[in-house]
């Protein structure tokens, strides 16, 4: 593990670094941002978002929680989004999930986690939505990988709930895009998700403008 003292030393490094490429790199990083990504991951260490991206600070504007959640009440995540969408006007929303999310796991265990119930009851309640085509599934890491991906849908659909997302996404300003990071191999994965087929289906019960 690194220590304190270690960690400012990596600082000063990497000011460094970066004033060696363009010595103009802070004044400039210090005008503003105009990120046009809004990137919503789990908060596991394991998964960053510039560095497995490639991207660099001010490309990305960020939010990460236990299992990538987009939580109707979660006043967090809801003002990321808002913020993200109506004043930096993010052209890619991103949600990211990942192989061997813990949080994941935990949802699928018969456990009382006390604080993390509330939280959790969220990822069971996307296991009841696909309930038939998880349950098909034998190979209980199958499921379990499964049950991450269907989760990010649910939550990329969560985002498109949103009055500031809908207003963009049918202005063709905003696409929104699920993803899984493969822990094991550290690469990306566009699960492809049909947006348009599955708003077509669910439009009529949560459109707001
Ligand atoms: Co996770």
């Amino acid at each position: 593990m690194a220590s304190f003292e270690q960690i400012f030393q990596n600082n000063e490094a990497w000011v460094a670094e970066k004033l060696q490429k363009d010595p103009d790199y802070f004044h400039k990083l210090g005008k503003g941002q105009s990120p046009d990504y809004l990137y919503i991951g789990c908060s596991d260490s394991r998964v960053t978002a510039e560095d497995l991206m490639g991207l660099n600070p001010g490309d990305i504007f960020v939010h990460r929680n236990i299992a990538n959640m987009v939580i109707s009440i979660d006043m967090n995540v809801q003002s990321v989004i808002n913020y993200a969408v109506r004043h930096l006007k993010v052209k890619h929303i991103i949600v990211c999930g990942h192989y061997g999310c813990g949080g994941v796991k935990a949802a699928m265990q018969p456990a009382d986690l006390g604080l993390l119930n509330p939280w959790l009851r969220n990822i069971r309640d996307v296991y009841r939505i696909h309930k038939d085509e998880l349950n098909a599934i034998t190979d209980e890491e199958a499921r379990y990988d499964r049950l991450i991906e269907l989760n990010v849908q649910e939550q990329c659909i969560n985002v498109l709930k949103l009055a500031a997302v809908q207003e963009a996404y049918y202005d063709h300003e905003l696409t929104v895009h699920g993803w899984v990071f493969d822990v094991h191999t550290g690469k990306l994965k566009d699960l492809n998700i049909n947006f348009a087929k599955i708003l077509s289906d669910i439009r009529e019960i949560y459109r707001i403008v």
